[in-house]
């Protein structure tokens, strides 16, 4: 079987890191792009220890050159991607009265921008090797409903899924495929740099309020991903919801 090549925004940590071991998992070559080096080399030893090729760059997604010399290293050292998984995000939680402009621009400019420059540099690619592919953006349940002062990350998850169908229709033809997916909770405090992590801790109403009786953990989103990546050829321009139902839970007080 051919290798197949992931390239994984924001895949140090968190949901990104599952992401990557996941697609390592199943066979692909896998590149990771962070702001977090001590994290990134620990995750690319762990692919290369489970026998899988894999790089680590020091990429802000929201710098166009970053991206550019990133995904001209990983074409080079392991070829066009057929997969990218825009995963990296950022937030900046804080009363909307007190928001900083610099403060909402900056989530923007990594969970937005950083999408469009890394969706833009990985299709040029694809097109020009007629190859087709499969794009996920990971966006958030809250694109769709809200928390008090939580404004500038929404905003951007709803960029996202709008970015998303736009690029799907921009792409269709080409054989690319764009979707997104939005989590709810999903637990991360054990999916951080070793000498960071900590063990999640979950009360019994962190867990009973998600229908399915348990927070969400990387992997409900990695596998997702597979499935969008190898097995989705007519899905495109689609958002998966993945919250263990806690959005189509009705809530009167
Ligand atoms: N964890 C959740 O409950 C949840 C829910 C909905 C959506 N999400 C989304 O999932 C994605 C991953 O979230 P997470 O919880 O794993 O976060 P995390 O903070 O654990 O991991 C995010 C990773 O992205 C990297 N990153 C941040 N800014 C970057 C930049 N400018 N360039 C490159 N890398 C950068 C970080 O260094 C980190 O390794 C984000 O887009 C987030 O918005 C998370």
């Amino acid at each position: 079987m051919t290798e197949k090549i992931v390239a994984v925004t924001g895949g140090a940590q968190g949901i990104g890191r599952g992401i990557a071991y996941a697609f390592a998992e199943a066979g692909y070559a896998v590149s990771i792009a962070d702001t977090v080096r001590d994290a990134g080399d620990e995750a690319l030893t762990h692919i290369q220890k489970l026998g899988g090729r894999a790089l680590y760059d020091h990429v802000d997604v929201s710098r166009p050159d970053d991206v550019q010399r990133w995904i001209a290293r990983t074409v080079d050292e392991l070829g066009c991607p057929s997969v990218l998984v825009n995963n990296a995000g950022i937030n900046a939680n804080a009363p909307f009265l007190d928001l900083k402009v610099e403060d909402f621009d900056h989530v923007q400019a990594v969970n937005v921008r950083g999408t469009f420059l890394c969706s833009q540099a990985v299709a040029r690619e694809m097109i020009k090797r007629h190859q087709g592919g499969a794009i996920v953006n990971i966006a958030s349940t809250r694109a769709f409903m809200s928390e008090a002062d939580t404004e500038a990350y929404s905003a951007s998850k709803g960029a996202i899924v709008a970015l998303t169908h736009g690029m799907a229709i921009s792409l269709g033809g080409t054989g690319i495929r764009v979707n997104s997916i939005s989590p709810g909770w999903i637990e991360t405090s054990d999916w951080q740099f070793s000498g960071r992590a900590k063990a999640p801790h979950h009360s019994d109403a962190d867990k009973s309020q998600h229908p399915v009786g348990r927070v969400g953990v990387p992997d409900d989103i990695a596998r997702a991903c597979l499935f969008l990546a190898d097995d989705a050829g007519f899905v495109t321009g689609q958002n998966i919801i993945i919250d263990g139902g806690m959005s189509v839970k009705m809530i009167y007080v």
